[in-house]
């Protein structure tokens, strides 16, 4: 029997290794495709009107509601860190249909707003949720119609007179969260026509109808019973996203927002491909729970969990972060540099 000559069809040891790239530290952080910068990441922060201390909120350990003073001075933290900017909800001691508090230049919002400008307006991009539920006394995002339906277009009408209000608070972006058709379209007419040219719009275009804002609610105080599934997006639809994009962008959007981050990091990275603005993603109050309640029990290494969260958000396309771990996650990342 004479042996066979065939070279095997193996290749030499060695040749294909993609260990090598991840030997050490410094291989592994050339290699990394992917980084996280303090100057993405926003803060997401509540402030509460006629509170004498700041108030834990149970559900997201870590998270306070704000006085107006703590709010200041977490902003100033927040500018700090290196943060890119600061995102405010209000939370009114009174509500109404109409949600008066969001337009009344004295309401907490607005109120928050002239605070946070007036401490660290050079060193952060101090933002606003635009939108009526935090608000209104039926916890919707607009006004109802007689039978209780979101009435699309006298909400826009609201919304045009929120930014405004904001505007003139000093806001530098209004960041558009309550779904409603045209709304893009119709504040940037009303923010253009009043002069302020230079506030930005940031339109959280992909917003789904989502279990994950469960926490959000106990934060605001939420009124709201049943769900928003007529305005916002149902969690099956992955294209249709990118309608929602188009929309705004076409609409006069400087930024576009999917939300939640982490169940929607397929619509994310199509988001990201397709948008011609900078692309921001929310990793909201229940993303936030789960991770602090699974680290609590000991089930997971929390700041290991934290950043390869928002790491994986990064990578999936967003260019911005909202992260209620933002302050403490950047400090991690200058530790680490
Ligand atoms: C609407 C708004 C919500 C969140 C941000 N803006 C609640 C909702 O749409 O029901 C949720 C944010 C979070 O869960 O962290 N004002």
């Amino acid at each position: 029997m004479t042996q066979s000559t065939t070279p095997r069809a193996v290749p030499t040891p060695g040749r294909t290794r993609l260990r090598r790239l991840r030997q050490s530290p410094a291989m592994r952080r050339l290699a990394a495709e992917t980084r996280v910068h303090p100057a993405e990441l926003v803060l997401p922060a509540f402030v509460k009107e006629g509170l004498a201390e700041p108030r834990p909120i149970t559900s997201m350990p870590g998270v306070l509601q704000h006085t107006r003073d703590s709010l200041r001075r977490a902003a100033v933290e927040a500018a700090e860190a290196g943060l890119g900017g600061v995102m405010l909800f209000g939370v009114p001691e009174r509500r109404d249909a109409t949600g008066t508090g969001a337009t009344d230049p004295d309401g907490i919002l607005n109120l928050a707003i002239a605070d946070v400008v007036a401490e660290v307006g050079d060193a952060l991009v101090v933002q606003a949720d635009l939108c009526l539920d935090e608000f209104t006394d039926h916890g919707h995002c607009g006004v109802l119609t007689a039978s209780g339906a979101v009435d699309n277009d006298a909400t826009l009408v609201r919304y045009a007179e929120m930014a405004l209000a904001q505007a003139r608070a000093g806001a530098h972006l209004v960041g558009l969260s309550g779904m409603m058709d045209g709304q893009v379209a119709v504040v940037r007419d009303a923010l253009d026509g009043e002069g302020f040219l230079d506030t930005a719009v940031l339109a959280y275009a992909a917003k789904y109808a989502s279990a994950f804002y469960g926490p959000f609610r106990e934060a605001v105080e939420s009124t709201l019973e049943g769900d928003r599934r007529t305005y916002q997006m149902d969690p099956a639809n992955r294209r249709e996203a990118a309608r929602e994009v188009m929309v705004d962008i076409a609409e006069g959007a400087d930024v576009v927002m999917v939300k939640p981050a982490l169940a929607y990091l397929d619509v994310l990275a199509d988001v990201a491909a397709m948008s011609t603005v900078p692309v921001a993603a929310y990793q909201v109050s229940g993303e936030y729970a789960m991770v602090e309640a699974a680290a609590a029990n000991g089930w997971i290494d929390r700041r290991r969990a934290v950043t390869e969260s928002v790491l994986s958000i990064r990578r999936a396309g967003a260019d911005h972060v909202l992260t209620y771990w933002a302050v403490e996650l950047a400090g991690w990342l200058q530790e680490e540099n």
